[in-house]
């Protein structure tokens, strides 16, 4: 990123980093370089592409912008979420051991469980919620802490800067998933983390319509590691994808303060309802790291939790009955869903593991989207 993008504000950067005039044409809009080769000028003289799994003009001008916003040094797009923690998890090797939260996304934590602990990681599942201390846990073959943080979907929230602190003084690298609050509400890099991953699928990509991940850090040798494990491996999305992805994220910072708009009433109305046992929203009062999530975010986010009065059969009729929220998986966009975890994203999460984590089959979820907040209570009130 040149000096003139440094001084600027994320939410300039996003709009003008990597969409720099198009020097042939001028177009504004980096265009949609639909191609997987390039034409050379001699045998090896290429004009800095060669094969679009390796670079493509669309896919780098995206992957700066996702750099620039996070404020980190190098930004990588992957196919997916899932395809960039992956690539993170393939940098180890068997016998290393890793810290991870115990409240993470079900697919991540199907990754760690069935594809890389039998290939020899060890794993701890720890609940790094508020002043949590890393120090007893730490082992001399720890390599790595992998957080999210809120988590998903009991929405805690950990100290990165502590956790950071206490890592790095035993070289031990931090990933954090930054995905249920996107580089606009919180900046985990300055915090201390050294690789921050994302689900572009949700708030980065911002309107349901592409799968993604992206993986920014400002350390020169991981980005190495990772950047020849996404040519070698090649999980890379195409050029429409990251077109599209780099659209989204021109305008995150004001979907997410909308989101968080959104989220913190709904949040509020939630907890004043008869048929509501509990809610779970960082920006609550009630919730317990409130202080720390106001210190960390700077806001809220789209993501809500609650516990329905009743059983898991009754929180499954609530979610169906809604006629604005969509009963669906996954999160971030304009639109709001709703789903029950226990049976649909963290099904891979086995019962007995899920009932330890307190993770509650009359659970409910809400991503909170930018329609109009009263239309979005009247339906959940309906649903009830
Ligand atoms: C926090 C978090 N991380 C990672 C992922 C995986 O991303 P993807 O579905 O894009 O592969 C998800 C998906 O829901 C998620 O919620």
């Amino acid at each position: 990123m040149s000096d003139k993008f440094d001084k600027m504000k994320r939410a300039t950067r996003a709009i003008h980093v990597g969409s720099e005039p198009e020097p042939i044409t001028g177009a504004v809009v980096t265009p949609i370089f639909q191609t997987s080769t390039y034409a050379q000028e001699a045998p090896g003289q290429a004009r800095g592409f060669e094969y679009s799994r390796t670079d493509n003009p669309t896919r780098n001008a995206y992957e700066r912008a996702l750099a620039a916003v996070e404020g980190g040094r190098f930004g990588l797009a992957f196919a997916s979420g899932m395809a960039a923690i992956d690539v993170i998890m393939k940098t180890l090797r068997p016998g290393d051991h890793i810290l991870a939260g115990n409240d993470l996304y079900g697919g991540t934590y199907r990754l760690f469980t069935t594809m890389f602990q039998p290939l020899g990681i060890e794993f701890d599942f720890l609940d790094f919620a508020g002043d949590f201390d890393l120090t007893p846990h730490i082992k001399s073959n720890t390599k790595m802490v992998w957080l999210e943080t809120p988590t998903n979907p009991l929405l805690k929230v950990s100290d990165i800067a502590r956790i950071a602190k206490t890592a790095h003084a035993k070289n031990i690298t931090v990933v954090t998933d930054n995905t249920f609050m996107s580089p606009a509400l919180q900046q985990p890099l300055d915090l201390g983390a050294d690789v921050v991953v994302y689900s572009t699928t949700k708030y980065i990509g911002g309107h349901a319509d592409t799968v993604g991940g992206a993986i920014v850090t400002s350390d020169e040798k991981l980005h190495q590691k990772y950047k020849t494990i996404q040519n070698t491996a090649g999980a890379v999305p195409g050029p429409f994808d990251c077109f599209l992805t780099h659209r989204g994220l021109k305008t995150l910072s004001l979907r997410m303060e909308r989101h968080s708009a959104n989220a913190l009433e709904m949040a509020r109305f939630l907890e004043s309802h008869a048929k509501v046992e509990k809610v779970i929203y960082p920006f609550l009062k009630s919730h317990p790291q409130y202080d720390l999530a106001c210190q960390q975010q700077s806001n809220g986010g789209g993501m809500i939790s609650f516990i329905i009065k009743g059983d898991a059969e009754k929180a499954a009729r609530m979610v169906a009955k809604t006629e604005i929220f969509a009963l669906a998986e996954s999160l971030g966009g304009v639109e709001s869903l709703i789903e029950h975890p226990g049976i649909m994203t963290h099904a891979s999460i086995p019962a007995e593991v899920r009932a330890e984590q307190g993770l509650s089959d009359s659970l409910i979820r809400l991503s909170v989207g930018l329609e109009d907040i009263d239309d979005l209570k009247k339906d959940i009130d309906q649903a009830f």
